[in-house]
């Protein structure tokens, strides 16, 4: 299969990306996060090619992104609290969980078959092609299993080439990291994963309690592996000086201790904005993931807002490979 590649401004762009998705096709679509591997959410067929382009281990279930919050209403019962968080996050980089609709036309294999479906609504270039498609789109990161997500569309023909039928040029995608992953209950909200929107964001939105998911209250974690988005080499993380034969990177304009050492140095952020450092951290591990590189060394980056995101995604860069 030859993976056509369309920028998203081209006439009649828009059109020939949901037909692609109406005739069940995969295309990779820019969204504000990263890009996504899509295909029609109710066709069966087509969701199973997913998991095999992907070449995914085991059918996790897969976010189903809509245009709208009619669209979202047919997937998903909306309860106040999820309201409150939709009314202030979407379009945007926040994905609810929540039980399924009577009369849901999500294809099962898209849910894996739980009794609760993950749905985001998308800024942008996807939401049109949602739009003029009609219908509701499941799409997971468009990277091959285990590797970092892609933030630019090269980034997804890098992995997915030849795989899937068509990638949308939407440029640099602008957050750089997934979406939050919330599961909003009556008297909390439970954070399944740390992502584009932070954790006091979401509490003062709700106007309740974030807490960690902790196994109970019979709520699925999303099925990530710890080690996941990993290079080749290994990853030290917290480091506070480079050692000998080190890749390094690192945060704002401080000088590290031996930086002069590092084989070669990226900066995540000059300034050592956290949401600029988000949206270049893929990059970064993907121009690190090299087999010729062995050791790549990374500073603290600070926990707050976004930066919770970040640190999530080093610890499962440097975890040890399963
Ligand atoms: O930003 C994003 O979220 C990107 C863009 C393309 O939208 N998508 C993305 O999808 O990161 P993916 O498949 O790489 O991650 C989806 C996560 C998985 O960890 C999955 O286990 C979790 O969502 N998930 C999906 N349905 C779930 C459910 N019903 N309950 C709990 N977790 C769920
Ligand atoms: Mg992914």
């Amino acid at each position: 299969m030859q993976t056509r590649l369309i920028h998203a401004t081209a006439p009649g762009a828009i059109d020939e990306a949901s037909d692609c998705l109406g005739n069940g096709g995969l295309v990779g679509l820019p969204t504000e996060t990263v890009y996504g591997l899509g295909a029609d959410a109710t066709n069966g067929t087509a969701v199973a090619r997913i998991f095999e382009a992907k070449g995914r281990p085991r059918f996790n279930p897969l976010i189903c992104h809509v245009a709208d919050l009619t669209m979202a209403r047919q997937l998903i019962s909306l309860s106040p609290v999820a309201r409150r968080l939709v009314d202030r996050f979407w379009p945007g980089p926040l994905t609810i969980v929540a039980p399924i609709a009577e009369g849901c036309p999500v294809h099962p294999l898209s849910c894996a078959g739980l009794p609760t479906l993950a749905v985001r609504m998308p800024h942008g270039v996807a939401r049109e092609v949602i739009a003029r498609l009609g219908r509701p789109v499941a799409a997971p990161s468009a990277n091959p299993s285990g590797r970092v997500s892609p933030t630019t569309a090269a980034a997804v023909l890098a992995g997915l080439s030849g795989r899937i039928d068509l990638v949308l040029d939407g440029g640099d995608c602008a957050v750089g990291l997934e979406s939050t992953i919330v599961r909003p209950l009556e008297d909390r909200i439970v954070l399944l994963r740390p992502g584009g929107v932070g954790r006091d964001a979401l509490a003062d939105a709700a106007g309740l309690p974030v807490v960690d998911h902790d196994g109970a209250e019979g709520i699925v974690a999303p099925g990530q592996l710890r080690s996941h988005y990993a290079p080749a080499g290994a990853v030290r993380l917290n480091a506070t000086s480079v050692e000998p034969g080190e890749h390094l990177i690192k945060l704002g304009p401080a000088e590290v201790p031996g930086e002069a050492r590092a084989v070669q140095v990226i900066n995540l952020s000059p300034s050592g904005s956290l949401v600029e450092a988000a949206a270049n951290l893929f990059a970064a591990l993907s121009a690190f993931d090299d087999p010729a590189i062995a050791r790549i060394a990374v500073t603290a980056v600070p926990k707050t807002g976004i930066g919770e995101a970040i640190n999530d995604r080093l610890m499962r860069a440097a975890a040890p490979r399963d």
